[in-house]
């Protein structure tokens, strides 16, 4: 075992983000795909715009609203009533099929395995409760603690701070491509988690290794 202590990003990599409107589907119709492009990619957005401004103060559960509240409004036609189910569903959000399976296999090597999110700390309690992790997690860290959001370095640190270790003895595994290049910059070993096989960037920040999903990560380490 390489590397010590496993990090993971959340939402999309442990987290299935798409999960919340495919569970109301039927409701949404055609309307569903788009609502879940805006809806995560303004997510994120207002993290990066945040994060420039040095801004903070809406954490990004309250993001995760706003960006909800721009997607109903950009897309158009979809039922408003849907609001609270949709982020209710984004509070349960179903961990991938492999998740358990590969936290459990690392920590049988005595590995420690932690959460690293832009995620609110409630947002994080609850994701991790609701998918049955809680056994399989050690630590949980949020932006929220730190007062920026990815990919400041100083969100990176809070996991060299807490265990007292070099960057490069944390293996940090991402679905985000931005993520990984803000994590790789840091110093941490990176796993980029392609799920989508989307094309490669960021190319002076390239990952250790590649992987479509994780399952093959405990042989990879
Ligand atoms: C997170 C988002 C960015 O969990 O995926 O930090």
């Amino acid at each position: 075992m390489l590397h010590s202590v496993y990090v993971f990003d959340a939402y999309g990599t442990l987290f299935d983000t798409g999960a919340a409107v495919a569970r109301h589907a039927g409701k949404l119709g055609e309307k569903g795909r788009d609502l879940a492009e805006v809806w995560r990619r303004k997510q994120l957005e207002y993290s990066w715009v945040r994060g420039l401004m040095g801004d903070a103060s809406r954490n990004f559960w309250e993001l995760t609203e706003d960006a909800l509240d721009y997607a109903f409004e950009k897309v158009g036609g979809v039922d408003t009533a849907l609001r609270a189910p949709l982020l209710e569903a984004y509070r349960d959000l179903d961990c991938y099929e492999e998740v358990p399976s590969t936290l459990r296999a690392l920590k049988e090597r005595q590995a420690r395995v932690a959460i690293l999110s832009n995620g609110s700390r409630d947002m994080l309690a609850r994701a991790v409760r609701s998918a049955g992790l809680e056994t399989l997690v050690d630590e949980v860290f949020s932006a929220e603690d730190c007062g920026h959001y990815k990919t400041a370095p100083a969100v990176y640190e809070m996991v060299t701070t807490h265990f007292r270790i070099y960057p490069e003895a944390v293996s940090f595994q991402s679905s985000n491509r931005w993520d990984v290049a803000g994590a790789k910059r840091f110093g941490f070993r990176t796993v980029w988690i392609n799920r989508k096989g989307e094309p490669d960037e960021y190319l002076d920040h390239a990952p250790d290794v590649i992987l479509p999903d994780l399952k093959p990560l405990p042989r990879e380490s």
